[in-house]
């Protein structure tokens, strides 16, 4: 586990399938990496690489010794991003480029019944988006399995078991707390990149029997994160949610809330809520109060912990539609051609129209509903007045889609980051003229589409497009008002991963046809979606099954 702050120095070079040359301090590569070398090809990093070298041909007169630990240390803090960041490691190391990317615990800490494991879902879900892997370890799923089996008699799910002086049951709960952790550490070491405790982790003596064992793990950064809620209408819900947990699903309801309500004083008996106590052992730490609406952040060093709680700051459980589509037919996509900024074709337009009557119809019907929810006493938060913000590309094709809604009413954006894939060389060809003229390219892109980067200056892959959306995913969580995305192929694909938790491996190749309308609500519980398709001679949009 790492706790000293060290100072950013690691010499970064940014790379991918086709990485560009970026100047790096020439004093500090000689220091770092003694086969530096003007040759591209005999870079360590291969791949074409080059790196700028000392004008001086004679190599530096002092050298500190090397210190694998230091380096560690250093390059677990600094910015790494999966795909287009690389820590260029000195020759010593060169066989363990696996080994460094920054390793991340998060260990949750909270209260039953106030969000972390919403809280982590959300998290998982966004980490595994940007490319780190990420998995979460449940310590309730574990003891539920534990109480299946008679290996450990005493488990149960009923309120004596977190009673703090039923001292047997307890010693149980710690074990099973430090198993859930072994296998975290375990999956860390097969390459994984965030592992999440989950778990209410709630008192100090508990914090400290995990961080005890993490001191041996100098490859790890800690990072703990609580969750605090006091707002009686999410407790409320939260509360509901509860009841429909496994713990409960099979419970008479009465009994089951007296069973919570007493777990739940048990709990608060041992309950140390993260403070100067835990500051002393040099944690990094974040509480979360009400959802985000406070955030107190403590000695946040590493990059991917900064990266969680920017995230975790920024999202708010306000009901609301995300509303997702390419642009209309273009006169480009009836040729087969990619990229370009090519105009609509007439059938394309139409298309536009008939989407802005479509979401002034659904705004309508939305309002409506949303309505009843509030009379009815189920809303999670207040009636309001809802706007919707339509965001396009920059691209002629999206501008021209988005031409029937009037600006007085929605709030309307032409956002660069949704432009499409940029294709370099590639830009403004068929695919059957790219596998004739660049037969490689082609054979390298089919074989792997999500790191493959279009060759020629400016030319992208999956993985650039995933960092340039990474600002808009922040404000999409950020905003309460309905959206509207028009955009391309590839921006679509990878929103649509996001929001729906698609896999890495498919979402490269998801089908997501022209003409067709997407809408994703987030719930508590997950997050539904709706897929429409435009019927031309309907000239209106009919809802069809959405698969992933
Ligand atoms: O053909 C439309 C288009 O948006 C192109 O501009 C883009 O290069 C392509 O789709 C991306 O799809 P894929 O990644 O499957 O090649």
């Amino acid at each position: 586990m790492q706790k000293d702050p060290l100072p950013f120095t690691s010499p970064l070079l940014s790379v991918g399938a086709r990485p560009d040359p970026v100047p790096v301090p020439s004093a500090t590569v000689a220091a770092a990496t003694p086969r530096a070398t003007n040759n591209a090809n005999n870079s360590p990093l291969g791949n074409g690489v080059s790196t700028q070298t000392s004008p001086q041909a004679t190599p530096p007169t002092h050298t500190e010794p090397f210190s694998v630990s230091a380096f560690r240390r250093r390059s677990l803090c600094s910015i790494d991003q999966p795909g287009v960041v690389m820590t260029r490691l000195p020759q010593e190391l060169e066989d363990s480029q696996h080994e460094f990317g920054s390793k991340l615990v998060v260990i949750m800490v909270g209260l039953p019944a106030r969000g972390k494991s919403y809280l982590v879902k959300k998290l998982q879900r966004y980490l595994t988006w940007l490319q780190y892997d990420t998995k979460v370890f449940n310590v309730g799923n574990r003891r539920r399995i534990a109480s299946k089996g008679d290996n450990r008699n005493g488990t149960s799910h009923s309120h004596a078991f977190f009673d703090p002086k039923n001292r047997a049951a307890k010693e149980i709960r710690d074990e099973l707390a430090l198993e859930s952790l072994e296998e975290l550490i375990a999956w860390l070491k097969q390459g994984g990149r965030v592992g999440i405790h989950d778990a209410t982790n709630s008192s100090r003596e508990r914090r400290k029997l995990l961080l005890n064992r993490l001191e041996a793990e100098p490859n790890c950064r800690v990072l703990f994160i609580e969750s605090i809620c006091t707002d009686p209408v999410v407790l409320a819900h939260n509360l509901t949610m509860k009841l429909s947990s496994p713990d409960y699903k099979d419970m008479d309801e009465k009994q089951a809330r007296d069973d919570f309500r007493k777990r739940l004083e048990n709990y608060e008996r041992a309950y140390q809520t993260l403070g100067e106590e835990d500051e002393e052992d040099g944690i990094q730490y974040c509480k979360l109060i009400n959802v985000g609406k406070k955030v107190i952040a403590y000695n946040i060093q590493g990059y991917l912990a900064g990266q969680c709680i920017f995230y975790l700051m920024n999202f708010n459980l306000s009901p609301r539609c995300i509303w997702l589509t390419r642009h209309g037919e273009s006169a480009d996509n009836l040729v087969g051609k990619i990229g370009g900024d090519a105009p609509l074709s007439a059938r394309g337009k139409r298309y536009g129209e008939c989407l802005s009557r479509f979401i002034q119809h659904q705004r309508q019907e939305n309002e409506r509903a949303r309505r009843v929810e509030v009379e009815a006493g189920m809303a999670i938060s207040p009636l309001r007045e809802r706007t919707v913000a339509v965001w396009t590309s920059m691209l002629t094709r999206t501008k021209e889609t988005v031409e029937g809604f009037d600006p007085k009413e929605y709030d309307i954006k032409h956002i660069r980051f949704l432009n499409e894939i940029y294709a370099g060389i590639c830009e403004g060809l068929s695919y059957s003229q790219i596998q004739n003229e660049y037969p490689e390219e082609f054979e390298a892109r089919r074989v792997n589409k999500l790191f493959y980067r279009y060759p020629g200056m400016g030319g992208e892959s999956y993985l650039d497009v995933i960092q340039r959306l990474n600002p808009l995913i922040i404000e999409l969580e950020r905003m309460t008002s309905d959206l509207l995305i028009v955009t391309h192929r590839v921006v679509l694909r990878i929103l649509l991963g996001y929001l729906m938790d698609i896999d890495r491996s498919k979402m490269p190749e998801m089908d997501v046809h022209l003409h067709t309308l997407y809408c994703v609500e987030p719930k508590p519980h997950g997050t539904v979606v709706k897929k429409y398709r435009w019927d031309e001679e309907l000239d209106w949009f009919v809802e069809e099954p959405a698969d992933k």
